[in-house]
């Protein structure tokens, strides 16, 4: 049953909020189980502008007929896309420190890295990245094929990324703002065509089976694995040690850790390798 309270937000009972957390586990890996007042204040808006009264037909509608849109507007409103240039230097300094020597010096031959950014929300992670091999690079940059591969399961934030237009935060060095950014209009910034150039973004779900062409040097996996339960995070940190070259790196965020038993080697906070 249904009512509206204060806030004209419905209720969802029992059996649909159970029904929509089942669904959601099984086919995206996030758990929504403690996120019923999320749930109700998020999906309020969705449900009345497609025209129903009450979650129980809409969690129908969705479990039998859902199409791809319809999930992806219901993804988009319930996971966080929350994300910004400068997130956690640490492991960027590490990255320019240990990381590009390393990589570099084994692909001197075909000048070639392979870098994924596995969940890039709307674009911040793989431009920041690309920004540090540039600077890294410097005149050898049009040398490297570094082009990167960022994915994300939300097609609302790979727009933005697409777009590149963000405002930017004081962190980010006053010459980047300069090299690497054109004014947009008021605190605005257009991401430039050269850093642009070098992130490929597609949709992917990372419950998904990696069947990406080659394996990666380096993954970027940080503020993701946040959602899901320790089952589908244990699978995925597999996965993502199976799409990587030995030697290769994963990154993931200072606030997340691996189960103790992995096989990824532990570098330093948040940095692993095969
Ligand atoms: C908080 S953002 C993290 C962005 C960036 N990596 C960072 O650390 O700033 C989390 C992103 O994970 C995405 N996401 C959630 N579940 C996903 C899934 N099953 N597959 C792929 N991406 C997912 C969300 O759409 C969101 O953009």
């Amino acid at each position: 049953m249904s009512h509206d309270n204060h806030a004209n937000e419905l209720t969802i009972a029992d059996a649909d909020f159970n029904r929509m957390v089942k669904f959601v586990q099984d086919n995206y890996g996030i758990d929504l189980h403690a996120k019923r007042q999320l749930i109700q204040s998020r999906l309020t808006g969705v449900l009345k502008r497609k025209g129903y009264h009450a979650f129980k037909d809409y969690v129908d509608y969705l479990l039998t007929q859902g199409n791809g849109d319809d999930i992806n507007e219901l993804l988009s409103k319930l996971t966080t896309n929350y994300t910004y240039f400068q997130r956690e230097t640490e492991s960027f300094d590490f990255f320019v420190k240990t990381i590009l020597p390393a990589v570099t010096a084994k692909h001197t031959g075909d000048k070639t890295l392979s870098i994924w950014s596995a969940a890039c929300s709307s674009g911040e992670e793989p431009y920041n990245v690309t920004m540090y091999m540039m600077d890294y690079f410097g005149a050898h940059w049009r040398e490297w094929d570094a082009r990167m591969l960022a994915t994300d399961l939300s097609l609302d934030v790979l727009g933005k990324a697409q777009r590149g237009v963000y405002s930017l935060p004081d962190t980010l060095p006053e010459k980047w703002k300069k090299a690497y950014f054109t004014p947009a209009g008021g605190d605005r910034y257009q991401i430039s065509q050269a850093v642009k150039d070098n992130v490929i973004f597609r949709q992917f779900n990372l419950m998904d089976e990696i069947k990406f062409k080659r394996k990666f040097d380096i993954i970027f996996c940080r503020n993701v694995m946040i959602y899901f339960d320790q089952p589908t995070k244990t699978a995925l940190i597999n996965r993502l040690y199976d799409a990587t070259v030995p030697g290769g790196y994963l990154i993931i965020s200072l606030s997340e850790n691996l189960p103790p038993n992995t096989k990824w080697k532990r570098l330093t906070s948040a940095i692993f390798q095969k």
